[in-house]
């Protein structure tokens, strides 16, 4: 902090020293970056309350506490909204009014166990840095695909002329100029394209800070489901070099040797209005989630093969049969298994994202297989090919692309209490929701009438006892996230 002082004397008494990730957080929240501001604001500081409502942020679609009413305890967010597809600033040339797809939460993308950087539901964006740079110039934000350029040049604009009298200013260092001169970069000296990849790189770091409560040896330690490994002495983590996968093998392997388990009492949290603990309940859910039921049970959940602890996801894309089910509900059952996907050579710049309708039957959302074999998309590819070809030999794009569709990332199970509605099309509005999904999914799968059906969907089954005591399973994963 002093040597800053001494560095920079000409910083005015507003502005002190940021770090990089509470600039990331400024711009992360600041709505000028927008397409909406650019078109309304003839002065980048201006204070028209009009045009800041009708602009809109990162912040906007992945919220945290703008809602949080304190005496109804409720409105808490994980980064995400209340909405099944978010709102996006109207542009005449498409008409889009939402998102395609539901805004995922971001607590957690920065954890050590969120082992590749892969982004979106579809994998679109390689790492964090693609994410951020294509979230700044893009429909998100207003900006259609051509308007790159124009987008950045607003970016600069707004940083080099912002006067820093505005809430962000006031809580974050002065002006842009001077936030960014207590980082040592001169606004007004810097090359633009210097700049630009220093807004990116602070809205990435401000983005791996975004994980669940650490104890000082980085282990969770928030939720009732962590204070009952704690209590029972069960693994927590991977160790150094073991993979998500092989340490939930050895925590279902301590589950199944655990025979008398010590519960966590229920205690009230703050940000949900609700108790939570670990129980009986929560025990017989967690046994089902890990295969790990007492011999004589036929409960099996298979979820922690794809849910892997202790993030809960296995960073891997897999087909669990959300589009075909939301396909089948709006053309009629077995709709999807008579659309004909376009193969490899046929597929050229067609892009198969987009919710279903009754009017245009090729409307759907394939996932990751809209990138998967691209030319600019060869990260994500390699990636998938390293973990699909196992299915097919030899292992070639073409036949691959096959095992993508309606391939989508394994969201994590943390906190799910605030980020509800859950899936890439945000249809399911509650957990109950989405565990009768996965028996339905595992009865279609059994069948062989799921287009592409993970192999791991045929060796569910699930009560309705079953079912109950995953969600309060689920529910021993919440914790206050502040
Ligand atoms: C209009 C709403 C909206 C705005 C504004 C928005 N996002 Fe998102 N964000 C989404 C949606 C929807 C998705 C999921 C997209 C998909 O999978 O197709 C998403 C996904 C993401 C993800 C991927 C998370 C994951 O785990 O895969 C990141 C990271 C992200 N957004 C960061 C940002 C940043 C940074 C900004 C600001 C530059 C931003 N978003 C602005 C709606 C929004
Ligand atoms: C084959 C891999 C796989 C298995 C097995 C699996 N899941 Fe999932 N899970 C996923 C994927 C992929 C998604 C996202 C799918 C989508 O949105 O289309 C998901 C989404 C979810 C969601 C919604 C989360 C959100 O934020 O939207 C919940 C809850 C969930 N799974 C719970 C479970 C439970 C409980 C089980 C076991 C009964 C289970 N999963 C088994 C891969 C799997």
């Amino acid at each position: 902090m002093y040597l800053i002082l001494l560095l920079f004397p000409i910083l005015s008494s507003s502005a002190w020293a940021l770090t990089k990730e509470e600039l990331g957080e400024r711009l992360f929240s600041d709505v000028r970056f927008s397409r909406p501001f650019y078109k309304l604001a003839s002065d980048v500081n201006t204070q028209d309350e009009n045009i800041l409502k009708a602009s809109n942020s990162c912040l906007s679609c992945h919220q945290v506490d703008a809602k949080f009413n304190a005496q109804t305890r409720t409105g808490m967010r994980l980064y995400s909204d209340f909405l099944p597809q978010s709102q996006i600033p109207y542009r005449k040339l498409d008409k889009q009014k939402f998102t395609a797809r539901n805004t995922p939460g971001l607590v957690g993308i920065g954890s050590p166990w969120n082992q590749n950087r892969f982004s979106h539901w579809d994998g679109e964006f390689f790492d964090h840095n693609e994410t951020v740079l294509g979230n700044f110039t893009g429909r998100n934000m207003g900006w259609l695909t051509h308007e790159k350029d124009i987008a950045l040049k607003n970016i600069l604009t707004v940083l080099k002329n912002d006067n820093g009298i505005s809430d962000l200013g006031e809580e974050f260092g002065g002006s842009y100029y001077e936030a960014f001169k207590s980082l040592g970069l001169d606004l007004l000296t810097t090359s633009d394209d210097v700049i630009l990849a220093k807004v990116i790189d602070f809205v990435s770091a401000y983005m791996d800070d975004l994980d669940f409560e650490k104890d000082e040896n980085g282990l969770y330690q928030g939720s009732p489901y962590d204070q009952f490994l704690i209590v029972n002495n069960l693994p927590r983590a991977p160790l150094p070099n073991e993979s998500t996968m092989a340490y939930s093998h050895r925590l279902r392997v301590a589950l199944v040797n655990l025979k008398k388990p010590k519960f966590v009492a229920s205690r009230f949290f703050n940000t949900h209005d609700k108790e939570f603990g670990f129980g009986q309940k929560a025990f017989d859910g967690m046994q089902v989630f890990f295969n790990a039921s007492p011999s004589g049970s036929t409960s099996r959940g298979s979820c922690f093969f794809c849910h892997n602890a202790p993030l809960f996801s296995d960073q891997l894309f897999h087909n669990i049969g959300t589009t075909q089910i939301e396909y089948d509900q709006v053309h009629g059952e077995g709709s999807f298994a008579k659309l004909t996907i376009p193969s490899l050579s046929e597929r050229q710049h067609t892009y198969l994202n987009q919710r279903p309708n009754k009017k245009n039957p090729q409307a759907v959302d394939l996932g990751m297989w809209n990138h998967f074999g691209r030319t600019g998309k060869e990260e994500l590819t390699t990636y998938v090919k390293s973990f699909l070809c196992g299915r097919s030999n030899p292992c070639v794009t073409d036949t691959i692309l096959g095992y993508t569709v309606a391939n989508f990332k394994t969201p994590t199970l943390r906190n799910l209490n605030h980020s509800d509605p859950y899936f890439h099309h945000g249809k399911a509005k509650s957990l109950k929701e989405t565990l009768k999904h996965y028996v339905t999914a595992s009865e279609l799968r059994k069948q062989n009438k799921l287009v592409n059906g993970d192999p791991r969907l045929k060796n569910m089954h699930l009560s309705n006892q079953d079912l109950e005591n995953l969600e309060a399973f689920l529910m021993s994963l919440n914790e206050e996230y502040e």
